[in-house]
């Protein structure tokens, strides 16, 4: 490995004397120290900035500690603070961390000495998000504010903006290098300015969004100028030997704005003139759809999909670079640092995901990790709609400061599950981890429920892994697991237990007051799937449910080869989703495949060749000619069947998941801890 970039170590570097050798000879990129600046952090996996709606007050409270604590005991490296508003005009919405608040300092002090406890280096991201972010919050309180008078018109931004006045940039670039301070004043070990996904500063460096006149806009120079100041202005503030880096996005994917070699010419000229001690790169312009595909990628998406141009970002400077971006197991990151392409291996999600990945690489335990599927969908979904962030597979991140570690049960039970997909599989390895005695039945032969059609579709293929991240977490918590077994009341009393949990799922619905719904060229999606060789060459997907399996279902018989057409009654397809990139991904392979969507339209017949719709508005008449099968998605319904004889036995009956309220599998897994957690 290239050691250009690690010069003498400066800074108390912990020890590599607890890894094993043998996991030192694995994985010898990934445990090699590196400095930035004065400072000398012990491995090279570092956690990027990540906003968690965990903050208190503006400051990091026991609730985000506690859920930063955990990677450091993880034996993350480096953790960058999430997004730190450096200005009073960033945002007023106190779940957000902001350098002026009075709770600030106090917080970041504290979270300092958490981390110390593991050796863990703390950066603070400092933010500025030009208004019109994500959170409502910040659209209440906060105007837009831009380099030009130019209205915006993209996906992800409100309306038009302030363009700044000459006096109001020179106290954005003074409220930087004081939010700075503050920082280096209080705990941390550096700091980097965000100037990436669209945000304030990346607005000023791209062509698109400034048309400025003065000292701060014009030529590639000039634009650059807001982010220099700023960095000039830290520079003096804090002194020499503090770390300051730089967060810039690679490629904002989109022809009006950044291309790569705009984004190396800018990284260069940083390095060049001395202005940092690292660079970050990242990727895309989050307010515009199409380019935040790239940023986090969609689950069929390559690993390390940026990886390329971040490369050539790393060729062409000599401060370390660091990377995130769907790296999501250790041998994945050693892989990418031995090949040079960058010095830190960023895994946000998959510390979201489990925060001990690098512990239980560390302990030869990487059968144990839960690996991020990359769905985005209970942490920066949840995030999007100002709810703290999680992992659909693991509910104890977020939640570190509530629940705690799990703790062995004194009063130890025989307990019987009934199905095993997320829910019950969630419950039964928590259950028995803690020492209960836990059977798990499945009328299956593999464990995962209805996970494992949906892994077999476009667009969720990686579901199963999440199937088999928790099968495996079963098996090693000493579940006793019955496959192949329809249970019933008489099985489960056989059993004798003392608590009965049903996790039986949920079952297709179809509405049965709609005429000719019983034919047989209409399929649920699960026929759909299991007799696909019954499928015409037309096909109609009636998509009233518009979470991901609508999304799926579609791109899979488009996959196939049918001509497709969607109708929903809801106002567009996909209007459900937890996470927006999905809908971003489903819309270009509608549009790629020229597939006629029609939104607004209830069902009101199906008939032999055609289905008939009224609008939602008007009720005027659609009738969908030249049809060969129709796929009916509806949102499911319980499937309680066992339900009525377990009660009748008297013994303490759970429901758990679908079977208590089809929702999604984050609430699966999340019902099926807590209830395990109280057991
Ligand atoms: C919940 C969530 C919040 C995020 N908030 C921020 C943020 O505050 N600032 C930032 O620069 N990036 C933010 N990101 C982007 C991450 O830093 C990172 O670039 C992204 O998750 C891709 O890396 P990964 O695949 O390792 O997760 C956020 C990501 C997630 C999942
Ligand atoms: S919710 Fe999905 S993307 Fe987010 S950490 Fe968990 S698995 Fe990864």
């Amino acid at each position: 490995m290239s050691t250009r970039r690690s010069g003498k170590v400066v800074g108390p570097c912990p020890s590599l004397d607890s890894i094993g050798p043998e996991i030192l000879k694995q994985f010898p990129h990934l445990f090699n120290p590196l400095n930035i600046g004065n400072i000398c952090i012990r491995n090279r996996v570092f956690i990027s900035a990540h906003t968690t709606v965990l903050a208190e007050n503006g400051g990091a409270g026991e609730k985000l500690i506690a859920f930063l604590e955990a990677k450091a005991k993880g034996g993350a490296g480096l953790i960058f603070t999430e997004a730190a508003n450096a200005h009073p005009s960033g945002s007023e919405n106190l779940h957000e961390l902001c350098c002026w608040e009075p709770f600030f300092p106090e917080g970041l002090k504290k979270l300092r000495e958490r981390l110390d406890l593991y050796g863990t280096i703390l950066f603070v991201q400092l933010f500025h998000s030009g208004g019109g972010g994500t959170h409502a919050g910040m659209m209440e309180k906060s105007p837009n504010i831009q380099p030009s008078n130019i209205p915006l018109v993209c996906q992800g931004l409100v309306g038009t903006s302030h363009a700044l006045r000459l006096e109001e940039v020179e106290d954005l670039i003074e409220g930087f290098a004081k939010s700075a301070l503050i920082c280096k004043d209080n705990g941390a070990h550096g700091v980097e300015v965000a100037s990436s996904h669209g945000y304030l500063i990346h607005r000023f460096l791209s062509p698109m969004h400034n048309h400025r006149a003065d000292r701060f806009g014009g030529d590639f120079n000039k634009r650059l100028n807001f982010l220099r100041e700023i960095l000039i202005a830290i520079r003096k503030k804090v002194g020499d030997g503090f770390p300051v880096g730089v967060r810039i996005s690679c490629d904002d994917y989109i022809e009006e704005s950044l291309s790569n070699e705009d984004v190396i010419n800018i990284c260069k000229t940083l390095d060049q003139e001395k202005l940092v001690d690292f660079l970050d790169i990242t990727g895309s312009h989050e307010f515009i759809d199409r380019s935040l595909i790239h940023h986090y990628a969609v689950m069929d998406d390559k690993l390390g999909h940026m990886v390329p141009e971040v490369s050539n970002i790393h060729k062409n400077v000599s401060v370390p670079v660091l990377h995130a971006g769907r790296i999501i197991n250790p041998r994945q990151a050693e892989d990418i640092l031995a090949a040079g392409h960058i010095d830190m291996a960023g895994m946000t999600r998959a510390s979201i995901a489990d925060p001990n990945f690098l512990k239980k690489t560390i302990e030869q335990r990487e059968a144990d990790i839960i690996y991020c599927v990359g769905c985005a969908q209970a942490c920066m979904g949840r995030v999007n709609n100002s709810q703290h962030v999680t992992c659909f597979q693991n509910p104890f991140t977020g939640r570190e400061h509530v629940w705690g570690e799990l703790t062995n049960t004194t009063n130890r039970k025989k307990i019987v599950v009934v199905g095993g997909g997320p829910a019950g599989m969630s419950f039964a390895r928590i259950a028995a981890s803690r020492g209960h005695e836990v059977s798990l039945y499945d009328d299956h032969y593999e464990l995962g429920g209805q996970v494992l059609l949906a892994e077999q579709m476009p667009l969720s293929l990686e579901l199963g892994t999440m199937a088999r991240n928790l099968s495996r977490q079963v098996y090693q918590a000493g579940v006793e697991v019955c496959l192949n077994t329809s249970a019933t009341s008489e099985t489960v009393m056989a059993q004798n237990p003392d608590e009965v949990v049903l996790a039986t799922g949920s079952k297709p619905y179809l509405p049965q007051n709609v005429q000719g719904i019983d034919q047989g060229h209409v399929f649920t999606l699960e026929r759909a799937f299991t007799q696909s060789n019954l499928l015409g060459d037309s096909v109609l997907l009636i998509d009233n449910d518009g979470h991901q399996r609508g999304a799926s279902t579609a791109a899979w018989l488009i996959k196939i080869g049918k001509k497709v057409q969607v109708v929903t009654e809801f106002s567009h397809i996909g209007s459900n989703f937890e996470m927006s990139l999905l809908r971003v991904r489903i819309y270009q392979i509608f549009f790629k495949n020229k597939i006629p969507l029609y939104p607004h339209y209830r069902l009101i017949e199906i008939g032999r060749k055609s289905v008939f719709f009224k609008d939602n508005y008007a009720d005027t008449d659609l009738e969908i000619k030249g049809i060969d099968s129709v796929v009916v998605l509806y949102p499911p319904i319980a499937q309680t069947e066992l339900e009525k004889a377990l009660r009748a036995t008297g013994k303490n009956l759970h429901l758990i998941g679908d079977c208590l309220t089809p929702r999604n599998i984050e609430y699966a897994s999340f019902v099926g801890a807590r209830l395990a957690r109280s057991i």
